[in-house]
């Protein structure tokens, strides 16, 4: 696919520009459920921070509560305990500084089409015009290789067409941060591959601050500028590793060797000790 920087220059263009830097802070945060008279302890006392422009990968089994984290950066739920800070202030709600992508392939408005998806939001969260928005959003589908599908609706396109316009939409509103939750789980394996590198592709073009939720030990190395491994529900932090494969071919020993540093981490009894 095509991976070329939207223009900037025009005045519109700057003017949407977030200034954010899409630094994240998660301080001490605890997150429990209310559910049929039952207290679910989802998160306890997780502490990291996100640098502006990293890939930052949170690595968990099933149940460790990545979603419930992304959510609570995402402003869709508060902390029991402790605050989330986006550049020095703190998350309350969801805002158009953070764009969340989903796994399933069903958020797109199946009534407009791919252009119409990602040029609504631009009308309606960043006030632009009509012929504006078209423009912006036509460069973002561009990017995302869609040039060509920009008349079609949701239900003809495939499922990583759908996550690409997704993709597509969510950067065009140009968010601080840009909140993934297992965006690829659902494609088959060789669409997988394509769309992680193509995402890679992407950041080196838009240098996004993103955060990345897997439970795929493959695709942390792949992406991840740094990897967060959480312990099993409650979610714990175990560790937070460099990643020394970033950029490295998925078949080199760096590669392998990262892989296997990050399976041990997940593979470690609850008590144990690998921070780094
Ligand atoms: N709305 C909710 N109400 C009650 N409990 C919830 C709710 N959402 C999540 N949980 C519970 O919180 C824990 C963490 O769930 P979460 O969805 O964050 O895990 P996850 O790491 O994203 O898992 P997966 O990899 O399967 O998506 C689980 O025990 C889950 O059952
Ligand atoms: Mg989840």
């Amino acid at each position: 696919m095509a991976v070329s920087l939207p223009a900037t220059a025009s005045p519109t263009a700057a003017a949407v520009a977030a200034p954010a830097a899409g630094h994240v802070v998660v301080d001490g945060v605890s997150i429990r459920y209310r559910a049929d008279g039952h207290d679910v302890h989802a998160v306890d006392n997780v502490s990291f921070e996100i640098r502006p422009g990293e890939k930052f990968i949170l690595l968990g089994p099933s149940g460790c509560g990545k979603s419930t984290l992304l959510n609570a950066v995402a402003g869709f739920l508060r902390p029991t305990a402790g605050r989330i800070l986006l550049d020095g202030t703190t998350i309350q709600r969801p805002g158009p500084d953070r764009v969340v992508v989903f796994q399933e392939f069903n958020q797109l408005l199946p009534w407009r089409t791919v252009l119409g998806n990602v040029a609504y939001p631009l009308r309606v969260a960043r006030n632009l015009g009509r012929q504006e928005s078209d423009a912006r959003a036509r460069r973002f589908l561009d990017m995302v290789g869609l040039d060509r599908s920009v008349g079609a609706y949701p239900h003809t396109l495939s499922g990583g067409m759908k996550q690409r316009v997704a993709i597509a939409r969510a950067l065009a509103l140009d968010p601080a941060v840009l909140l993934m939750d297992e965006p690829f789980a659902s494609l088959d394996a060789l669409t997988r591959t394509r769309m992680q590198q193509e995402l890679n592709g992407i950041w080196a073009q838009t240098r996004k601050t993103i955060f990345f939720v897997t439970h795929s030990i493959q695709e942390a190395v792949l992406l991840g500028s740094r990897i967060l491994v959480l312990t099993p529900g409650p979610g714990r932090l175990r560790a937070i590793v460099e990643n020394a494969a970033d950029g490295a071919p998925l078949d080199s020993p760096e590669f392998a060797a990262m892989e296997s540093q990050v399976r041990g981490l997940l593979a470690l009894p609850l008590d144990g000790r690998g921070e780094s």
